[in-house]
């Protein structure tokens, strides 16, 4: 499943964001990527382990932490602190899967990557191209959103960014370890927890089918979370 999420960062965040990233040095994106990404790789990142990424992870974390959608959506056990790419004229991500196995910096504690994010900090009227574009059994999706809103996919997916053309595109992306680790479980919680909400709003809380399909959901999640 592929979920949307708009306005993540608002514009006050997005700006703080790209300030920090303004200063900062930027460095060869194949650091990070296996032996195979790295030939389908050509971008930049900000170095995984400077003050820079943790000032400007440390507000992507928080937006996540206060947002309702991205919990449903994800159901996160574990998140990688972000990290940040750029893609000037001419940059491109072939066609590639994310590594399975990421290490958590600090702990060196591995995670399982389920869910691939990207959180887009530049107004797509600034750059031409720089797509991403994900292939899933329902076929070919190209995202390319306003900065401040975030994209979240099966990291099973292949997937690349098209080349840039013009401007400089600017993103953060991480990965999630979810508590339930298969996609189509995890969908299956997501439509019912979106239904659930709309049977509260118009229901109210304290009606009998509120709590048995909230009473549904945590059971459902109690059976198949994975900790
Ligand atoms: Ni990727």
């Amino acid at each position: 499943m592929m979920v949307h999420i708009p306005g993540l960062l608002p514009p006050p965040e997005v700006a703080e964001c790209r300030a920090i990233l303004e200063s900062s040095q930027w460095v060869d994106g194949r650091g990070t990527a296996g032996e195979q990404a790295a030939q389908a790789k050509f971008n930049l990142q900000i170095p995984v382990s400077s003050e820079t990424a943790a000032k400007a992870g440390g507000i992507v974390l928080r937006a996540l932490a206060r947002n309702p959608a991205f919990r449903s959506a994800t159901l996160p056990r574990l998140v990688l602190p972000p990290l940040f790419n750029r893609y000037d004229a001419g940059m491109r991500f072939d066609a590639h899967v994310d590594g399975a196995i990421r290490t958590l910096p600090g702990s060196g504690e591995q995670m399982r990557a389920d869910i691939s994010s990207t959180l887009f900090l530049t107004d797509p009227a600034d750059y031409d191209g720089g797509d991403l574009v994900v292939e899933d059994t329902y076929g070919t999706h190209s995202v390319k959103l306003p900065a401040g809103d975030i994209v979240v996919y099966p990291a099973t997916s292949l997937h690349n960014v098209t080349p840039i053309t013009r401007g400089s595109r600017w993103a953060s992306f991480f990965w999630v370890q979810s508590l339930i680790r298969d996609d189509g479980k995890r969908t299956l919680l997501y439509d019912l927890d979106t239904a659930i909400m709309e049977v509260r709003q118009r229901l109210g809380d304290h009606e009998r089918a509120s709590v048995a399909l909230a009473s549904h959901y945590h059971n459902l999640l109690r059976r198949w979370a994975e900790l």
